[in-house]
C-alpha cells in the first residue's frame, strides 16, 4: 500500500473508530498502531506499516525514541500529511527513554522526538519505565547498567516537573506514565500539578492487570494496553519458558472460530470492549487491517467478555529484568508485588 500515490479511500472510516475521552476533554481513538520493531524489523519496515495503516484508517500511532525509527515514521507522517490527513486528525505519542530522565535533558529528548518526527507537538508524552536504568540494545537479560539506580518518588517527580513544563510549553498535549504500580502512582498523583492523562501497561487476557486497570480508570488516567496480542514477535530477552499465548488461548480460538475471525481480532475486541485502547504492531497490512476491524465490526457477546476474563493467567510478559538496578533481585521487584515501593 503506497500512500505516496495520491489520496486513498480508507478501508475503515476512521470516525467509525471508538474514541477515549480523556480527563482534558480531547478525545483518542480506542486503537492505535505500535512501531516497536521488536529489534528484528528496520526502521523503513515499521515507517512502512504507518504509511499504509494510516491509509487503511489507522489515526492513533505509539512511538518512542527508544524504538530508533521516529525519523523514519516521521516521513512517514510527512507522506500522510501529503495525502490531505490533517495533523489535527491524528494522535501522535512519544516516550522520554530511561537514560534522559535528568532535569537538564526531558525537554531536549522531547524537541529531538518533534523534530524527527516532523511535528511541532505530540499528543502524548510518556515518561516510557519508571526507572532510569538503560541497556544497549541486543542485550540479554542479566545486563545491568553501570550506573543504574533504584526507583525513588523525588527522583521521578523531578522528572514529571519537566513533563509538566512540556505541556506548559506547548509541546506536548498530555503527558502519562507507563509500566507504574499503584503504589508509585498513588504518590505521583499526590504531587503531580499536571495529572498523568494516561498509563501505559501491558495487557491482553493472560494479563489483565484487574486491580491497576480499575484503578487507573477510577482516577480519570486512560490505560493503554501494550502487546495486545501477547507480542508474539517479541525479542529473545523477553521469552522465559513459563510464558503463555493469549492468541493460542482455546478459550479464545474458540470464540474466533464461532464468529469467524483470527483470534488476534478476538484478543482486539476484548480489550477495546473491556475499556482500553489496545496498540497492536504489526507491518502485515492483512494483519493490521483486521485489527482496526476488529474495533468496528461485530462485538464480543457479555458471555465471551466472562469467558475471557476468566483466563487471565497473571502472565507477565514483558518483565523488564533489565531495568533492576542491584544483583540478586527479581524482575518481581519492579513491580511492586507486595504494595509497597520496592526499597533501595
Ligand atoms: N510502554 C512500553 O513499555 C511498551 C512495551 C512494549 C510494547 N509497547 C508498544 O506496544 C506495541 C505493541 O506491542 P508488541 O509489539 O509488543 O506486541 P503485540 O502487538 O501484542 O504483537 C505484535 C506481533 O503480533 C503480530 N500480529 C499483529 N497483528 C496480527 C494479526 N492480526 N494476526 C496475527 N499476528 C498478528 C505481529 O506480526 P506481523 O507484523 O507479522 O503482523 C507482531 O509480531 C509496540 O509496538 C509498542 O508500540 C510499549
Amino acid at each position: 500500500m503506497n500512500v505516496r500515490a495520491g489520496k486513498i479511500e480508507a478501508t475503515v472510516d476512521p470516525a467509525a473508530v471508538p474514541q477515549r475521552r480523556l480527563y482534558t476533554g480531547a478525545l483518542m481513538p480506542a486503537i492505535g498502531l505500535g512501531t516497536f520493531g521488536s529489534d528484528h524489523l528496520t526502521a523503513d519496515e515499521v515507517a512502512e506499516a504507518v504509511r499504509g495503516a494510516a491509509a487503511a484508517g489507522y489515526r492513533h500511532f505509539d512511538c518512542a525514541s527508544v524504538y530508533g525509527n521516529e525519523k523514519q515514521v516521521g516521513s512517514a507522517l510527512q507522506d500522510i500529511a501529503a495525502i490531505g490527513i490533517k495533523r489535527e486528525e491524528l494522535w501522535v505519542t512519544s516516550k522520554l527513554w530511561n537514560d534522559k530522565h535528568g532535569e537538564g535533558d526531558v525537554i531536549a529528548s522531547c524537541e529531538q522526538s518533534l523534530s524527527d518526527l516532523g511535528l511541532d507537538y505530540l499528543d502524548l508524552y510518556l515518561v516510557h519505565w519508571p526507572f532510569p536504568n538503560f541497556h544497549p540494545p541486543g542485550c540479554d537479560v542479566s545486563f545491568r547498567g553501570s550506573g543504574a539506580e533504584a526507583y525513588t518518588h523525588e527522583h521521578y517527580m523531578r522528572t514529571w516537573r519537566k513533563m509538566e513544563e512540556l505541556v506548559d510549553r506547548g509541546l506536548v498535549r498530555h503527558i502519562g506514565t507507563s509500566n507504574m504500580t499503584i503504589p508509585k502512582l498513588k504518590l505521583v498523583l499526590r504531587d503531580a500539578r499536571i495529572r498523568p492523562a494516561v498509563n501505559e501497561m501491558e495487557l491482553h487476557p493472560h494479563f489483565q492487570q484487574p486491580e491497576l486497570f480499575e484503578f487507573v480508570r477510577a482516577q480519570g488516567i486512560e490505560p493503554v494496553g501494550y502487546s495486545p496480542l501477547g507480542s508474539p514477535g517479541r525479542p529473545e530477552r523477553d521469552r522465559t519458558p513459563e510464558d503463555t499465548s493469549p492468541i493460542e488461548d482455546p478459550v479464545i480460538g474458540a470464540i474466533a472460530r464461532r464468529i469467524g475471525v483470527h483470534p488476534a481480532a478476538v484478543c482486539i475486541k476484548w480489550a477495546a470492549q473491556r475499556g482500553q485502547t489496545p496498540i497492536p504492531f504489526s507491518t502485515n497490512p492483512r494483519h493490521y487491517i483486521s485489527n482496526l476491524r476488529a474495533v468496528v465490526e461485530d462485538s464480543l457477546t457479555d458471555e465471551d467478555m466472562r469467558a475471557i476474563a476468566a483466563i487471565d493467567r497473571n502472565c507477565r510478559l514483558i518483565k523488564g529484568q533489565v531495568f533492576l538496578w542491584k544483583d540478586g533481585q527479581s524482575w518481581e521487584d519492579l513491580w511492586d508485588v507486595n504494595g509497597e515501593i520496592t526499597p533501595p
